[in-house]
């Protein structure tokens, strides 16, 4: 066998076969009891989470470490869009990878620029920043939304004048400290008081309350499109036009939080486009970077003027690797015509579950846009969501009543179909507990019994 006698080649080959046998000795996954015995252990418990150990995704599906294999009808709560292990984003994430994961903000690098265009383009707003979650988006925009308010009056180190913030009732913004006071859900709130002062919670939908509470105080009124958490209830036509119309008079700014519901979810680029009006920024975070933790606050020129280098920042936010890999999401929900499958699907599901309403009396109703769907009963829900594990299907439920469905954009008719055989079975089998007296008590906009998931 030919002997290479250059220094270099041979420890090459020496790295080479060094990383062979690390490949061979790399050490085998823990066992499923072993991880669920150490999370026992040694994790904080803020989750209620099920003894399963996911491994591995493709497409639609995911796998548990016993190789059990699920219909994701969760997307990692609305993050995986594009499924799991969709090529083109392996390929972005290896090739950039291993060219530079984080730079920092004191530099440009590539991507950032690109991808601040296409969200402007998408959105219809001018400037952008980038975060790592929904929340430190919610924080810097409300951060934003007192800036705009300051006056060049207020004295600098007094609260300005316009510092109050108008949230919705049945609301989630996220878990920071600034976030968790737009929240209106007393469980997330009450234990952390007080809380960032100036919020005050506007009746959902209710155009007479929203007129009450509007003032020239008012620097900004934060709404999601459409409420996620609290239980896929969208905002009206009626509110959001007074909100905007008033947030104009008032010199307050609108704060469209499409975290769960932007970036194509609603079949839309974003939820607010079947407005005739635009907000004055938008938040959005979950899919973006394809499952890469990453989030961005899109607002207007006249917005973006207030700001000076120094008053807002982040380490980790718009690096390299998450933004190439966010740039080649918005790519492929363009090329793959991602937005006409939303709907073509979201049809198919709606129909399929006002079938199923008929069937089965404890469905109340069903809410929601596109691929983000509210199936709300009269009775507990997380029976529905143990018994969909059971059968291998992944769904969650909020507010004890509403099964939320929140799927990859990349859905196909056949696993629709395959969701709608597996969904009737479970709801066929699963033994009903408690009936739930007033699910609607949360939100007192009236709602028509079966909403069309469009
Ligand atoms: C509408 C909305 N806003 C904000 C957040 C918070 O985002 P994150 O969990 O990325 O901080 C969420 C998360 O579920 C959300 O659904």
């Amino acid at each position: 066998m030919h002997k290479t006698k250059n220094p270099k080649m041979k420890n090459i080959k020496k790295m080479a076969s060094a990383a062979g046998s690390a490949k061979k000795a790399a050490p085998r996954a823990p066992k499923t009891e072993a991880i669920l015995r150490d999370a026992d252990k040694f994790l904080l418990p803020t989750y209620k989470r099920q003894p399963i150990v996911f491994t591995h995704g493709r497409g639609c599906y995911v796998y548990d470490s016993r190789g059990k294999k699920y219909l994701d009808f969760l997307g990692g709560i609305a993050v995986n869009a594009l499924g799991h292990a969709h090529p083109r984003i392996v390929k972005v994430i290896r090739r950039e990878s291993a060219r530079a994961i984080h730079l920092s903000n004191l530099f440009h690098n590539s991507f950032q620029g690109p991808l601040a265009r296409t969200l402007a383009e998408w959105s219809g707003m001018d400037r952008v920043f980038f975060s790592n979650s929904g929340a430190e988006a919610i924080e810097g925009a409300l951060k934003l939304a007192r800036l705009h308010g300051r006056a060049s009056t207020d004295a600098p180190a007094s609260p300005a004048r316009k510092y109050r913030i108008l949230a919705l009732d049945n609301s989630f913004h996220g878990r920071t400290f600034g976030a968790v006071s737009v929240t209106s859900t007393e469980k997330y709130r009450l234990p952390f008081a007080p809380l960032v002062p100036g919020v005050e919670f506007v009746r959902f939908n209710d155009v007479a309350d929203l007129e009450s509470k509007f003032d020239d105080t008012v620097c900004a009124i934060l709404l999601e499109t459409i409420q996620g958490e609290g239980g896929i209830y969208p905002v009206s036509e009626e509110f959001w036009n007074r909100a905007r119309s008033l947030a104009t008079k008032h010199g307050a700014l609108l704060i469209a939080d499409e975290i769960q519901c932007g970036l194509g979810r609603t079949g839309r680029y974003f939820a607010y486009q079947k407005f005739p009006s635009k907000p004055d920024m938008a938040v959005v975070a979950k899919p973006l970077a394809a499952g890469l933790p990453l989030g961005a606050i899109l607002t207007t020129e006249a917005v973006a003027q207030r700001i000076a280098p120094g008053l807002h920042g982040t380490t980790f936010g718009g690096g390299p690797l998450a933004c190439a890999t966010a740039l080649e999401f918005l790519n492929i929900v363009d090329s793959e015509n991602l937005l006409a499958n939303i709907r073509a699907r979201a049809e198919e599901l709606h129909d399929g579950l006002v079938d199923l309403a008929t069937k089965f009396d404890f469905i109340r109703e069903i809410r929601g846009e596109g691929l983000m769907i509210g199936v709300e009963l009269s009775i507990d829900g997380a029976p529905f969501v143990s018994q969909a594990l059971d059968r291998g299907l992944l769904i969650n439920c909020t507010h004890d009543h509403t099964l939320r469905l929140l799927p990859p954009f990349i859905l196909s008719r056949a696993q629709v179909r395959q969701f709608l055989r597996l969904f009737e079975k479970i709801l066929a089998t699963t033994p009903q507990k408690a009936v739930v007296a007033d699910p609607a008590k949360t939100v007192s906009a009236s709602q028509p019994a079966l909403v069309a998931a469009r």
